[in-house]
């Protein structure tokens, strides 16, 4: 039994407040709701999402989704796999890439047939635009891979999917936060999940259960992530002693907004948009004399960070403001205005700037977990000895690995559609031959008890909580680490836990108590900050985005591999799992 017998709710109303599926998907998402369009073609399916589905971050993003369509250059799956693969840094398992770049090519045409509308060529067919790391004839220079819809590609994938989901009748609980899985071994049952409007827990049994909440970013203080992206699948999971892999890699986005971390996509550099200093010098052709402003993403971060900390960037109003300005200007009015008309608007909204006529200030901004649940190709929660049986993940919340240590521009949407679509798939067949698990008695006590406690106690406000958490992760696990400031974050983060045993809230009321969800959200950052931490400082190399000073160089005799790290008794421990290197030996990345 995993929960304490409790006599807080009598049977009819813990039958009121118990649903039951063939799956149940958590968020909705791009991959969420990809993988309930496919599953609810025969499974009754349902989605449950902390928002209304179309606030969900897939939302924010911009630039593109790459496919080798080979509508305005040559192109080829295969390149895209191994642009993928090198821009990963080589911890990317190659199979998993090889089905991402073939796959993509059909999904965007599903995508497409279904209704999303691209922005087109001339001719009318998909147009595509550059991106970082995306090459020709494995890294001979640049191709237009990148299929787009203005930069609101995000926004239009989200619409499309919806109204189809809606179409195959999907269950849509919105406004509902997981809280825990119910395992039975290896097994899982069902979900406990905290409803907003009401302050209810309800338990949903389910033969199949599926995480795509997306990423975690707001761990960070700068970062492009929703309010709502609290990593809340990988936490849950990690509590109930799932391991997490490759945590130690988060991908920063060269370009944020000045002070605020919203994305500014490299779209925008894909159109010809150009990085410089305090001197007004292109100084990516000292880091990437090929691939200039358009290589990979932590290679054009590390630049902006090493310009600013030898004082050719721009000085903000406090150290971690520092920026360096991406010019569009030279594209002139026309092409902002239709390539990237969000991306001015957000521009004059927030800082005043006009990017038809003037550059923009920008710094790295903390945009994409590598890391996550642990999955095979076809969305099953696994390692190397152990298949969660009924249990899957896709999309940012996963980690398949398909972005090793440093995912290219526009895989991210790639990954939900091709990896959310296949997980979907293996749902509906896995649902048909299995029986509904049981119930442990109680389910839902402890998480009743859990809040009842928070309003009970007259404790410290979380607030200040978050934002040291935020502060610690950003000084001490961003862009360059080194041994001495991961361990301080390891054990500043341990004592924000500690402390946040004795948070409470000041609001008691049942409806709405958004304190109550922040409190649960603070929690899933907490335990995922301690995963990241511990994941990053014991890896001592450098690979990716993980970019160590004390340890500079890439490893492989002792580092290719992946982490796995397990949360046990309030501490960390770290196991191994193996690279798919079987198509492209590992070579030094040169662009
Ligand atoms: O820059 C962007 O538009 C972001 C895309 C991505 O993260 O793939």
């Amino acid at each position: 039994m995993l929960y304490s017998v409790s006599t807080a709710l009598n049977n009819k109303e813990r039958n009121k407040l118990t649903h039951e599926f063939d799956a149940v998907i958590v968020g909705a998402g791009g991959a969420g709701l990809y993988a309930a369009l496919e599953a609810s073609k025969t499974a009754k399916t349902a989605v449950l999402s902390k928002l209304y589905p179309m606030r969900s971050h897939t939302g924010a993003a911009q630039g593109g989704i790459g496919a080798a369509l080979g509508n305005v250059d040559e192109d080829s799956p295969e390149w895209h796999a191994f642009d993928t693969v090198k821009g990963g840094d080589y911890l990317v398992d190659q199979q998993a890439a090889k089905i991402l770049a073939e796959e993509a090519v059909q999904a965007v045409y599903d995508l497409e047939n279904r209704g999303l509308p691209f922005s087109r060529t001339p001719e009318g067919k998909i147009d595509q635009r550059r991106f970082g790391g995306h090459t020709h004839n494995f890294g001979k220079g640049p191709v237009r891979r990148s299929c787009y819809a203005a930069d609101r590609t995000g926004h239009m994938i989200l619409q499309t999917l919806y109204q189809q989901c809606i179409k195959n009748d999907v269950h849509f609980y919105d406004e509902f936060q997981v809280v825990e899985v119910i395992m039975d071994g290896t097994r899982v049952a069902g979900l406990v999940t905290f409803e907003l409007a009401t302050g209810e827990i309800h338990i949903f049994r389910a033969k199949a259960v599926l995480f795509a909440t997306g990423g975690f970013g707001r761990m960070f203080s700068i970062t492009s992530n929703a309010l709502a992206n609290t990593g809340d699948g990988p936490a849950v999971l990690a509590r109930a002693g799932i391991p997490l892999e490759d945590m130690e890699f988060f991908q920063f986005h060269p370009t944020g907004i000045l002070g605020m971390g919203i994305l500014i996509t490299e779209g925008v550099r894909g159109e010809g948009g150009i990085l410089k200093n305090n001197k007004g010098e292109r100084f990516m052709e000292r880091y990437a004399p090929t691939m200039l402003d358009l290589a990979p993403r932590d290679m054009v971060s590390r630049a902006i960070i090493t310009e600013i900390q030898e004082g050719r960037g721009m000085r903000g109003d406090r150290k971690i403001n520092d920026y360096v300005m991406l010019d569009a200007s030279h594209l002139g009015r026309d092409t902002v205005y239709k390539k990237i008309p969000d991306i001015a608007d957000f521009c004059k909204t927030y800082l005043d700037v006009d990017p038809a006529e003037e550059a923009m200030p920008v710094q790295p901004t903390a945009h994409y977990a590598m890391g996550g649940i642990p999955t095979d190709v076809d969305g099953r929660v696994c390692t190397d000895d152990v298949v969660y049986e009924g249990l899957y993940a896709a999309g940012e919340a996963a980690c398949v690995s398909v972005h090793g240590a440093n995912r290219l521009g526009t895989n991210s949407l790639v990954d939900l559609v091709v990896y959310g679509r296949r997980a979907g798939r293996h749902v509906a067949e896995f649902v048909k031959g299995a029986d509904m698990p049981a119930l442990p008695d109680g389910a839902g006590d402890h998480a009743r008890e859990k809040i009842a406690k928070l309003k009970g106690l007259k404790g410290e406000h979380p607030g200040p909580l978050f934002e040291h958490m935020q502060e610690v992760m950003m000084e001490k696990v961003g862009v360059y680490r080194n041994d001495g400031d991961m361990s301080q974050a390891v054990n500043e983060v341990q004592k924000l836990r500690e402390r946040l045993q004795g948070v409470s809230v000041q609001d008691a009321n049942s409806s709405f108590n958004q304190e109550v969800l922040s409190i649960l959200e603070l929690e899933n950052l907490l335990d995922l900050s301690l995963i990241t931490a511990a994941s990053a400082l014991n890896r001592t190399e450098s690979r990716g985005a993980h970019s160590r000073k004390d340890y500079p160089d890439r490893d492989d005799p002792n580092w290719l591999k992946h982490t796995l790290a397990y949360l046990k008794d309030d501490e960390v421990t770290i196991d191994y799992k193996k690279v798919d290197t079987s198509i492209w030996e590992p070579k030094p990345r040169k662009y």
